[in-house]
């Protein structure tokens, strides 16, 4: 079964052709980093504008590589949300009319439950349940899932997305966007002892795996003033002082995240472990992920870089089971800018009263 999975939700665009489910015949993805770095972040309307100017070359490219047409595919899968609202409409009225002509099922896909899917291609089927930490530009979120499909949410942030973090600190430091990578680099380089940066203590226990990364980057301002920190253009040729600040800052991330998903592993023991979403790619939390993992004695599956970053071949991956059952959009289907995953919202005695997250 031939998949079409789009993606406009925020800076890609996205088509891939997956077969059954779990195969990627083609993965093509256009980034726009180039347009919005200049200004420091994502800029909507621009956003918005080069997901029109693209989205056509960039399926046609993916069922060209795939060697089909759109009258081959079985059905086509599409972001519907969350994400900035032009972007998806992009996203959303490309695959629509696609399906319109070539007659062909569509469903929309929950974003972040497309991150979730991004391990359908290099491992096997996980074992359930199974513990997610999804990290990216946008979320920060800790998943039970129980079966697939059966998400519960168990730890979110407050604030910030720690991938937001990462954009912000950098932008702090004149390391440019996205932040992430640079700082990824340079940490490589630096004591990630050097400045002990304090983790936030979320005091409420029924959300004790939650997360704050607003007064972190707050501490890393006042260490910039502080120490007279001067903004560099070179991104190689960075003084000691910046590296270690680097180190030091993505280690207290990394520290937040692992100190949660341990806790939640403890009480919850999953057995497969999850982490998805473009901060997946930095090497100190995949490590730290890793090794977590291996204490638990149970397998952590951690994509390639090229699919925990925004791609359409997990937004084809999510989509795929619904297509499977029948399921099929109508054409009233739009964006929606909050979209939340249903939250099973299963009561344990840590947490006898239901919550209902906004993801
Ligand atoms: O999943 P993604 O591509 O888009 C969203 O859905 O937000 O994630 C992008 C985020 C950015 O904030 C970027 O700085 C971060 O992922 N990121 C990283 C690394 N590579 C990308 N953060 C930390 N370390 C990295 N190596
Ligand atoms: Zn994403």
């Amino acid at each position: 079964m031939l998949t079409l999975g789009i993606e406009s939700s925020c800076d890609e665009t996205a088509a891939a052709v997956i077969a059954d489910g779990t195969h990627v015949v083609s993965n093509v993805i256009h980034s726009q980093i180039d347009t919005h770095r200049r200004y420091g972040g994502v800029v909507p309307e621009l956003a918005s504008r080069e997901h029109l100017e693209k989205i056509e070359s960039v399926v046609a490219t993916a069922l060209q590589q795939a060697n089909v047409t759109a009258f081959d595919l079985d059905g086509i899968a599409v972001t519907q949300g969350p994400g900035l609202v032009g972007s998806l409409l992009v996203g959303i009225n490309f695959a629509k009319a696609m399906a319109f002509a070539a007659r062909k099922p569509i469903v929309g896909v929950n974003h972040i439950e497309g991150h979730v899917y991004s391990v359908a291609f290099e491992f096997p089927a996980p074992e359930y349940p199974a513990l997610a930490l999804i990290v990216s530009g946008g979320h920060t979120n800790i998943f039970l899932i129980h079966e697939p499909e059966r998400y519960e949410l168990i730890g979110r942030t407050r604030d910030d997305a720690a991938g937001e973090a990462f954009d912000k600190v950098a932008k702090l430091i004149g390391l440019g966007y996205p932040g992430g990578p640079v700082i990824d680099r340079l940490a490589q380089r630096g004591n990630p002892r050097a400045i002990i940066f304090p983790l936030a203590e979320i005091k409420d226990p029924e959300h004790k795996l939650d997360f704050s990364f607003s007064g972190l980057k707050t501490a890393v301002l006042r260490y910039v003033r502080e120490n007279a920190i001067e903004p560099v253009s070179d991104a190689v040729n960075q003084p000691e002082q910046i590296l270690d600040l680097c180190a030091s800052f993505q280690n207290a991330v990394v520290r937040a995240l692992v100190r949660s998903l341990r806790k939640a592993a403890v009480e919850r023991r999953p057995r497969t472990l999850i982490l998805a979403g473009g901060v997946a790619c930095n090497s100190e939390l995949r490590a730290a992920v890793k090794a977590l993992a291996d204490e638990l004695k149970i397998p952590a599956y951690i994509p390639s870089p090229i699919y925990t970053t925004d791609n359409a071949a997990m937004i084809a991956a999510a989509g795929y089971p619904k297509l499977l059952r029948g399921e099929c959009a109508d054409w009233t289907m739009s964006a929606d800018v909050s979209l939340r995953l249903p939250n099973v919202n299963v009561v344990t005695p840590a947490n006898k009263k239901k919550v209902r997250y906004r993801l």
